[in-house]
């Protein structure tokens, strides 16, 4: 098959936030206890971190990470997770029906953050808590001193505030499994009050309304529409969440559910746009996508799990190659709408549905899944630009007119830098792609690194990188445009200077 795809460089979408390479560490299962955090582990350093795990997640540049929920979100106390360990309760938790020791909270998540060179976008409790846990939570983190609480945060031996920026209004209220499930007004009305106590305690924070759980719950869109009517002024992103699996093992319908995304993403972006115009506000509403991925591989192990253990390993997806190309379509996708997302968190970030993966008191490997998210958060920075493509489409079960090929491309103006990532996503058929470069002639080939493997099914282990990137890709110039080979199912990422 044969494409066109023209490359401008004023067209652009929008300026890459760095934030839409984020990841999100929930207290479950082993991503806290037994993944970023292992005392005793050989690797792990004098506050129980380990390093190797530091080491992993330093490739991967991650530039802001979700906590501590989830799920597990709508029942905690934080205050059970700061102070002296000796005296923090172990609580069931709820939400994974497991033992939380609170062995690790706030502080030492700080700490973590700041060792692995990221931000933080923390999270408050609206589903069994409120106002005043939340505002609480803002003076223990960010108030300098002189208050109960920063005073309680300077004793527990962090004298400096940690400056959260970002935070979150609860997480998911609108889903029957959350502790203190929320109707659409009952969770506008409280997300605005807690957000407005937040925001005097701290007024240079900034704060994510709660959208729907995915675009399939019942409630989406009027959702949306219902909580911004009353968090529009206050907020300034609203959150999407979606996950993606291939039960039915239909490759190819699956590597075509970026259609989906694309089509929530516009949904949320005209619910909010309707709400601006209803309320004859300046302001636009950004989108945060704060959990997105694969997960269904795990569904089954999960529902054999005994309850109540510490740390159990729940939702541990074991990767393999097309998860990753729906990774790499994600992305591009995520590209595609650099305009309104400002940031996104890859769910989650080790051991839960995550692209690394740890052996408890052993070693730390990537799944496939690692690659397309490291390339994007390396490479594709600065500008979003728009191309015009001619693309061959194709349909499948639930998809019509899928480009076989789908593209993104970054120009960053301080490096002279362009990116071209491209995802050939049909099973069976090779794109030849002529990328007409007027703007970029005198730019040559870095590098093309693809990822690929004829067996889809294929996973990396603990051994083995089954699954891992060559630099072997096939380009060449003819004249003024680029004729880049993109092999079918594969994942391609062609870096210009
Ligand atoms: O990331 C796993 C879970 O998915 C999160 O706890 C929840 O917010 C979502 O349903």
């Amino acid at each position: 098959k044969k494409a066109n795809v023209l490359l401008d460089k004023s067209a652009i979408i929008g300026k890459v936030d760095q934030r839409i390479y984020g990841s999100f560490i929930e207290h479950m299962g082993r991503a806290v206890y037994g993944g970023i955090y292992e005392p005793g582990h050989p690797e792990a350093d004098q506050q129980g971190f380990r390093k190797d795990v530091i080491s992993l997640i330093n490739q991967l540049n991650v530039p802001i990470i979700r906590y501590p929920g989830g799920n597990m979100l709508s029942a905690y106390n934080w205050e059970d997770g700061v102070g002296s360990k000796d005296e923090r309760p172990r609580r069931l938790e709820l939400a994974w029906q497991v033992i939380e020791t609170n062995q690790f909270g706030t502080n030492e998540f700080m700490d973590f953050a700041k060792k692995v060179n990221s931000e933080v976008m923390m999270a408050v409790n609206l589903g069994t808590r409120g106002i005043d846990a939340a505002r609480n939570l803002v003076e223990y983190c960010n108030h300098p001193s002189g208050s109960y609480w920063s005073d309680q945060r300077r004793e527990h031996g962090y004298e400096e505030p940690h400056k959260i920026k970002t935070w979150c209004l609860g997480n998911e209220m609108d889903g029957s499994w959350q502790m203190g499930q929320k109707t659409a007004e009952e969770y506008g009305r409280l997300a605005a009050e807690t957000g407005k106590a937040m925001k005097q305690v701290d007024p240079d924070i900034e704060l994510v309304s709660c959208g729907s759980s995915g675009s399939g719950m019942p409630t989406f869109p009027e959702w949306e529409a219902t909580t911004l009517n009353h968090t529009y002024e206050l907020a300034d992103y609203v959150s999407l969440h979606q996950y993606f699996g291939n039960p039915d093992n239909d490759s190819q319908n699956y590597l075509a559910s970026t259609m989906e995304l694309d089509h929530f993403i516009n949904t949320v972006t005209s619910v909010c746009d309707y709400i601006k115009a209803k309320k004859r506000s300046k302001k636009t509403m950004m989108l945060s996508f704060d959990e997105w991925n694969v997960w269904y591989h795990s569904h089954e192990d999960d529902k054999n799990l005994e309850k109540w253990q510490i740390a159990p390993p729940q939702l541990e997806d074991r990767y393999n190659m097309e998860d990753a190309l729906l990774v790499g379509g994600i992305l591009i996708t995520f590209l595609k709408h650099a305009d309104r997302i400002k940031m996104a968190c890859l769910a989650q970030l080790v051991n839960v549905i995550a692209p690394i993966v740890t052996e408890s008191g052993g070693d730390a490997w990537k799944q496939t899944i690692f690659y397309p998210y490291m390339h994007a958060s390396l490479y594709g920075k600065g500008s979003s630009l728009q191309t015009i493509a001619s693309m061959p489409k194709f349909d499948t079960k639930d998809f019509t007119d899928v480009p076989y090929a789908d593209t993104a491309v970054t120009y960053d103006e301080e490096s002279e830098e362009l990116t071209i990532f491209a995802l050939n996503r049909h099973l069976q058929e090779d794109v030849l792609v002529q990328f007409s470069m007027k703007d970029f002639k005198s730019f040559k080939v870095i590098e093309h690194i693809v990822l690929e493997n004829p067996d889809l099914k294929l996973t990396n282990t603990a051994l083995k990188q089954n699954v891992a990137p060559h630099h072997s890709g096939e380009n060449h110039w003819e004249n003024d445009e680029l004729q880049v080979k993109l092999n079918k199912t594969s994942w391609n990422v062609i870096r210009l200077k």
